[in-house]
């Protein structure tokens, strides 16, 4: 049956974490975090109020969230282990057709990335074709710390909202 917002609005605790819990990756506490703030008006209400939790987690439950992100065209994604949300984003940005030249790009920026921030690389693969996201792995291996731990939520805020589009019938 498709989710609702009514649906959702008037779910006990733990329903409300089950049908939610695919939103942010690995994470279903941030789902639960915010059923006390129902009830929610749209689907954007939602969205922010799930993000409002999140931003407002420790600095290590954040991290914790980025790092339960798979790598971009990674290990987990060769041996066919993702979700079947980071199955169907990685493929939107063309990540499982790619040349061994371009695997090999995505394995070196990966692995700097980790090496100098400690996490993976975020970026909201459905809006990003391939090209800008290795022109986007580049551009921010510049950043602080913690720019990029403010830019990986942001794109996680931007994968949840898409998320919740897709789950979310149509009111
Ligand atoms: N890791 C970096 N970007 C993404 C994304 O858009 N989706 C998922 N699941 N993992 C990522």
């Amino acid at each position: 049956m498709p989710l609702t917002l009514h649906a959702l609005n008037s779910s006990e605790r733990a329903a409300f974490t089950t049908s939610l819990r695919h939103i942010f990756e690995h994470s279903p506490w941030v789902a639960d975090e915010t059923w006390v703030r129902r009830p929610f008006r749209d689907v954007a209400h939602l969205h922010a109020e799930l993000c409002r939790t999140m931003q407002s987690a420790s600095p290590e439950k954040q991290l914790a969230l980025i790092c339960a992100h798979p790598d971009l065209a990674g290990r987990l994604a060769r041996q066919k282990q993702l979700t079947r949300e980071s199955t169907h984003e990685q493929a939107s940005a063309g990540l499982n057709q790619l040349s061994d030249a371009e695997l090999a790009a995505f394995q070196k920026l990966n692995e700097a990335y980790q090496a100098k921030f400690g996490h993976p690389f975020i970026i909201c693969a459905r809006l990003n074709a391939k090209e800008a996201i290795l022109a986007a792995m580049n551009s921010r291996l510049q950043h602080s710390p913690d720019a990029e731990h403010a830019a990986a939520l942001g794109e996680i805020e931007k994968i949840a909202r898409l998320r919740l589009n897709d789950s979310l019938a149509k009111q």
